[in-house]
């Protein structure tokens, strides 16, 4: 089928290339003009595992095109809307002015397609309402709105696209229009469809709801054990046992409940602030004031292992050297957007400390994109001289770390596991001292 894609960010880019890789005719639209020519060769501009691959063997097969103008995507008869919905400045709602100028951008494309009906499908994640504002908007052309949300998790974006847990349809009220935009879909997913991956269909506002609420919920789980973090620190318990236990009854689940340094990134910490604000417009805001507290939980784990640091460095990060491993807001990424690891970098520089980072994927991107910011290529080198080791983002790399080389490195052997990845016991007996999070 011919396909286009709005928006080619870690979500937009990966849908398109597997849309290509099922065998559609796909074209990516973005406005950034650096990002699409460096799709068009092939060449993925962030961090994604299988990415490249996937991008490069598309791309050549000539079933994969990156262009910036809208006017090359006139011949798709399914157009995907997958451009980011940040939070405004200085608010927690949603800014849906990516969203409207893609929808304003496509509207004149939107003609009858030979092979049948013209699709709309958002996959963007919008407050609940937006879908149907956005049917409204195209109606006259005659093309229908499908709302998709998409559940991708970075580091394993490919695989959650070709083979995702669930699909949500948000379909059209009208059950003629309705069935017409379901047949269009199945046909693009008629590969996971066959592969009988669950598929639910809904009206427009639970499908737009599916998502803030998967999200919500997830981020709750993090918080409910980081909030247990500190119950453990109080009383001397370890949390990641705790976790364990709990995690045997099958109703809470093991997954998710990795206490640490919270969760940061472009979706989890934007999504809730949008959904309370959403829910205040709405009326509901009390439905949804826990999410404060979710909020919060998640920011005093940041300030928590500032104090520890500071602390126990006779407290002041003055004249110190502090080496931060991870700068990614979680492995297998290079995303730094609302990143937990720069953030706590940033609060203990900003106090007087000498930083220095390193990440594997990150690194060379935050090197260009903040050239005054002290960037390292390996652990060894961020930690040589440091007074304390961070480690705030579990790449593989920092979990195999040896204890004994990076003790020679260093000035003072003391290490903060942010993200509890570390063996306490193999560090303590190599000479370390080792503080976790929520555990002794
Ligand atoms: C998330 C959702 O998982 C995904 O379904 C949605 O489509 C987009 O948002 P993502 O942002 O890629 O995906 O990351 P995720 O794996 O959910 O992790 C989010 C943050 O939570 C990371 O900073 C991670 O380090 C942190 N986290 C995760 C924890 O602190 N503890 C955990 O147990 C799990």
């Amino acid at each position: 089928m011919q396909i286009s894609v709005i928006g080619c960010g870690y979500l937009g880019a990966v849908h398109a290339a597997c849309m290509a890789e099922l065998g559609h005719d796909v074209v990516g639209i973005d406005v950034d003009a650096a990002k699409v020519a460096s799709l068009s060769r092939g060449v993925a501009p962030f961090h994604e595992p299988g990415f490249d691959e996937l991008l490069a063997r598309n791309v050549e097969s000539g079933r994969l095109r990156f262009s910036t103008d809208f006017a090359d995507l006139a011949h798709a008869q399914v157009h995907f809307i997958g451009v980011g919905t940040p939070q405004v400045q200085g608010g927690y709602a949603a800014d849906l002015t990516y969203v409207n100028s893609a929808v304003a951008s496509l509207l004149p494309h939107l003609n009858h397609h030979v092979d049948g009906p013209t699709l709309v499908v958002g996959k963007s994640t919008v407050p609940v309402g937006t879908a149907a504002t956005i049917a409204e908007t195209i109606a006259p052309t005659g093309a229908l709105l499908v709302w998709n949300p998409e559940f991708l998790r970075e580091g394993f974006a490919v695989q959650d696209t070709i083979s995702p847990d669930r699909i949500v349809y948000g379909l059209p009220k009208d059950p003629e229009s309705a069935g017409t935009a379901q047949g269009v879909l199945d046909d693009v997913y008629k590969q996971l469809i066959a592969a009988e991956i669950p598929r639910l269909t809904t009206d427009y506002a639970t499908a737009e709801l599916v998502k803030v609420a998967a999200n919500s919920f997830l981020a709750t789980k993090i918080s409910f054990i980081n909030a247990m973090a500190e119950l453990c620190e109080a009383t001397g318990a370890d949390v990641t046992q705790l976790a364990e236990a709990i995690g045997h009854d099958d109703r809470i689940g093991k997954k998710f409940l990795r206490a640490g340094i919270g969760f940061g990134g472009g979706c989890l910490p934007k999504d809730i602030r949008a959904f309370m604000a959403r829910a205040g417009e709405l009326g509901v805001d009390q439905a949804l004031t826990f999410l404060r507290e979710v909020d919060s939980i998640n920011d005093r784990r940041r300030d928590h292992v500032v104090n520890t640091a500071r602390d126990g460095l006779g407290g002041t990060f003055e004249g110190k050297k502090v080496a931060v491993l991870g700068a990614a807001f979680k492995p297998d990424s290079d995303d730094m957007r609302n990143s937990p690891a720069l953030d706590i970098a940033a609060r203990i520089s900003g106090e007087g400390a000498t930083v220095v980072i390193t990440d594997p994927a990150a690194g060379p991107k935050l090197r260009a994109a903040r050239p005054t910011t002290h960037v390292a290529d390996d652990a060894y080198t961020a930690a040589a001289g440091a007074d304390v080791v961070l480690l705030l983002t579990e790449w593989k790399q920092f979990k195999e770390l040896d204890p004994t080389r990076l003790k020679d490195a260093v000035n003072n052997p003391w290490i903060i596991d942010g993200r509890n990845a570390l063996d306490p016991t193999t560090w303590r007996d190599a000479g370390w001292t080792y503080t976790g999070i929520g555990r002794p």
